[in-house]
């Protein structure tokens, strides 16, 4: 239960997540709450995929539950979970030979029966799906050729196309531009408000993170190193622990929400010296 008393969307209950030497979590405890932005932060190898795996049943815990929705995850058959919850993993394999349109038509699989292969209401979520994500002109282009940026909106899509009140999403914004990420963030926002979806997500950029989350959850030495929301969490504190930065923070001069700003000799180098480009 959530500090509201609310049943949360999923729950990992004394987890311990290992692949075959160290585990990386021991007994984790956390709870997403229902209807929320959360975004996991963390050092590369601090276990953030690792946890959406466990969440999306990709990876068994060694000890430990899962639910989702109350219902112990283990338990649950796999059409059923689809149907809730829609995971796009780091580095999803693009099937040989499917079109864009076939690729995101497999968001609907999971609503499709022995009787019912495919309705209007199907087709329409697939075209939907890829009118916001801006690839209605390439849904009949073979999946392998399109650009990186390209290829991760069509996994967003078919995310969307799966209209499950549940999203995991693991660094969703990976080879897109800017101006993509903003948009993409921008739909994953717009999805959570106007549908009511509950999403979880691993994000790199800071300042993604703090302005499109309403708690972010930063993880570091197998262990939550600090939770809640973006202003509570991105802390000088926090960032030296969790990333060994030295940083300042201060309000986004547009959106008001949390600015990292590294340090001077933080390793991100002074300013390029005039005429030396
Ligand atoms: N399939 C695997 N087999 C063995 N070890 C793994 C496997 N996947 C991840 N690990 C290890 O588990 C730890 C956590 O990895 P994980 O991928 O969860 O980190 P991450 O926070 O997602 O990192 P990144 O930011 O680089 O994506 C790392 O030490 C990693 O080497
Ligand atoms: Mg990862």
């Amino acid at each position: 239960m959530t500090a509201d008393g609310a049943v949360p969307a999923l729950a990992a209950e004394g987890v311990t997540l290992t692949y075959d030497r160290e585990p990386v979590f021991e007994s984790l405890s956390l709870a997403i709450g229902e209807g929320q932005v959360t975004t996991l932060v963390g050092a590369n190898g601090s276990g953030k995929s690792t946890l959406l795996k466990a969440f999306g049943r990709l990876l068994a815990p060694r000890a430990g539950q899962v639910s989702l929705s109350g219902r112990r995850l283990s338990t649950m058959p796999t059409r059923q979970i689809a149907r809730q919850l829609a995971i796009l993993p780091q580095k999803p394999l693009t099937p040989p030979a499917t079109t864009v349109r076939e690729l995101v038509s497999r968001g609907r699989h999971p609503h499709q029966a022995w009787l019912r292969p495919w309705t209007g209401r199907d087709a329409a979520a697939v075209e939907a799906a890829l009118e916001a994500t801006g690839l209605a002109g390439l849904a009949e282009r073979d999946a392998s050729t399109l650009s990186g940026g390209q290829m991760q909106r069509a996994w967003i899509a078919l995310v969307l196309a799966q209209e499950t009140p549940l999203a995991l999403l693991d660094e969703p914004t990976t080879f897109l531009d800017l101006a993509h990420q903003l948009e993409v963030l921008g739909l994953v926002r717009r999805v959570n408000q106007e549908r009511g979806t509950t999403v979880l997500m691993v994000l790199h950029d800071l300042w993604l993170a703090g302005r499109f989350s309403d708690r972010l959850i930063v993880l570091a030495g197998g262990r939550v190193v600090a939770d809640g929301t973006p202003w509570e969490v991105l802390t000088p504190a926090t960032l030296r622990e969790a990333f060994g930065l030295e940083a300042e923070v201060m309000p986004d001069p547009v959106t008001g929400t949390p600015l990292v700003v590294p340090a001077a000799g933080s390793g991100a180098g002074g300013p390029p010296r005039p005429g030396r480009l």
